[in-house]
């Protein structure tokens, strides 16, 4: 038998996917505890987000009336530039500093210590949830998990616009790479959108960012909540 793929490990010779462990999360957070500053120099403000994810963004999450959580917000421009869009977001990440940060830079918005694993929301209760960026520390079996939790908690229609890096040669499967921060993913767009599928949702509309030399391939998707998929609503 080949190597086992990311996520996976061999199991009585048949591959089986690695159990859920969210230790990483523990990880994840300390790493980019410690790092916060540098990040929210580098990337923190919406001067710092290309234009066309800016326009991608407030294209599907411009909703009203309706609340929009921006998962793994960062320092919370995101979010910021949502509520710039009249739209009631608030923002969620599980590192302190950033949401210490979020608060100060935009103290009109609601910003709270939480994780997209287990969110404080009532089902059915969000009109459109971000992503951005959010999820490229998951394993690949931990992926499902957190999609089925954005879907629990949007209303039938609900949009979902996720960005995550992407897979840079044709072929190439889930692989791990090493981001600045910690160990991070980058998903065929395929792929990413089939877990979508999988999960419940309809895509929408993809934006593809391929290298310009400056940054690392990336994709954007944004997707709605299927009615047709909602059970007991
Ligand atoms: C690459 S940064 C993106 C931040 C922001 N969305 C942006 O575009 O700048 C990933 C963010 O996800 C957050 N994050 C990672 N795991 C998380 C989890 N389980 N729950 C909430 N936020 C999480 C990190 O703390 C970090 O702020």
């Amino acid at each position: 038998m080949t190597a086992a793929p990311v996520g996976f490990r061999c199991e009585g010779g048949r591959w089986a996917a690695d159990p859920p462990s969210y230790s990483h999360s523990v990880n994840v957070e300390q790493a980019y505890a410690s790092v916060a500053d540098l990040y929210i120099g580098l990337f923190g403000t919406v001067q710092q987000v290309h234009p066309d994810d800016l326009a991608f963004i407030g294209r599907h999450l411009s909703i009203r009336p309706g609340k929009v959580i921006d998962v793994g917000c960062g320092p919370g421009h995101l979010t910021g530039y949502l509520r710039s869009l009249g739209v009631d977001a608030t923002g969620i990440d599980i590192v302190p500093e950033f949401v210490a940060h979020a608060r100060a830079a935009h103290p009109d918005g609601d910003y709270r210590l939480e994780s997209v694993e287990s969110l404080d929301a009532e089902s059915g209760s969000v009109a459109g949830v971000l992503a951005w960026f959010s999820t490229i520390h998951l394993p690949p079996p931990e992926l499902d998990g957190v999609l089925a939790e954005l879907r629990r908690v949007l209303t039938p229609d609900g949009t979902l616009v996720a960005g995550f890096f992407e897979a840079e040669a044709e072929g190439e499967g889930v692989e791990p790479f090493e981001h600045k921060v910690a160990t991070a993913y980058r998903w065929p767009a395929d792929e990413f959108a089939g877990r979508l599928t999988r999960a419940g949702f309809a895509e929408v509309e993809r934006l593809h960012r391929p290298s310009d030399g400056t940054h690392r391939p990336y994709a954007a998707i944004a997707a709605v909540s299927h009615r047709s998929a909602v059970t007991g609503r």
